[in-house]
């Protein structure tokens, strides 16, 4: 089994203005590549992260149901992407709501899978904010297909667009505000 993503792939992904972030789509989906927007927002930089699961950005938050849905989505390979916000922690400790989209890169020979992700603090946004990082995340995707293809990796799912971001600010907002109200906080 191949494990090292094509040079061009990671080029790509490492120059988007979006947090983006490459697994292992095998085993415990240990992270094969951050971006520097990644670091940004978590304050995790790739030396930190690159070899471990991303789920140390969640620390000791329970998170069962968006857990839940991502589980099913690496453990069905038919479904081709998912999309949950989520309770992440900074490095420093600071908590946020993080959008996080996922989907599958499959290479045509059947070598390869790789698990692309992208985060978004979804807590202190606004829903402009929300709509513009959309934008620019489908804008990566639609650029990823041909350089990707040009690789032999095919992208599966498609970016859905958000119905309703003020709903989703404003519920990323009030999961914060009880996260920061809470007792140890
Ligand atoms: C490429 C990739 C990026 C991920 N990024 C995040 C992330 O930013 N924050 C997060 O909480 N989980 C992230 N995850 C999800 C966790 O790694 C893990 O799959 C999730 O917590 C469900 O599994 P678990 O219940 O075994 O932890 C990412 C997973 C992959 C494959």
């Amino acid at each position: 089994m191949q494990q090292e993503p094509p040079g061009s792939l990671v080029d790509y992904l490492r120059q988007s203005r979006v947090a983006l972030a490459l697994a292992s789509a095998h085993g415990d989906n240990h992270l094969l590549m951050v971006n520097a927007p990644f670091s940004a927002l978590t304050g995790y930089t790739a030396e930190d992260v690159v070899g471990r699961n991303c789920r140390l950005l969640q620390r000791e938050a329970p998170n069962a149901q968006p857990r839940a849905r991502l589980r099913e989505f690496l453990a069905q390979p038919d479904q081709t992407n998912v999309r949950t916000p989520i309770v992440n922690f900074r490095k420093d400790g600071t908590p946020f709501v993080n959008l996080l989209y996922m989907s599958r890169l499959r290479s045509i020979d059947g070598r390869s899978d790789f698990i692309f992700a992208s985060q978004f603090d979804v807590s202190r946004s606004q829903p402009e904010m929300l709509a513009e990082y959309d934008e620019q995340l489908r804008a990566t995707l639609g650029r990823l297909v041909p350089i990707a293809g040009e690789a032999g990796i095919v992208v599966e799912g498609t970016l859905l667009t958000i119905a309703n971001s003020a709903a989703i600010v404003a519920q990323a907002k009030m999961m914060l505000s009880d996260l920061e109200s809470a007792p140890g906080a």
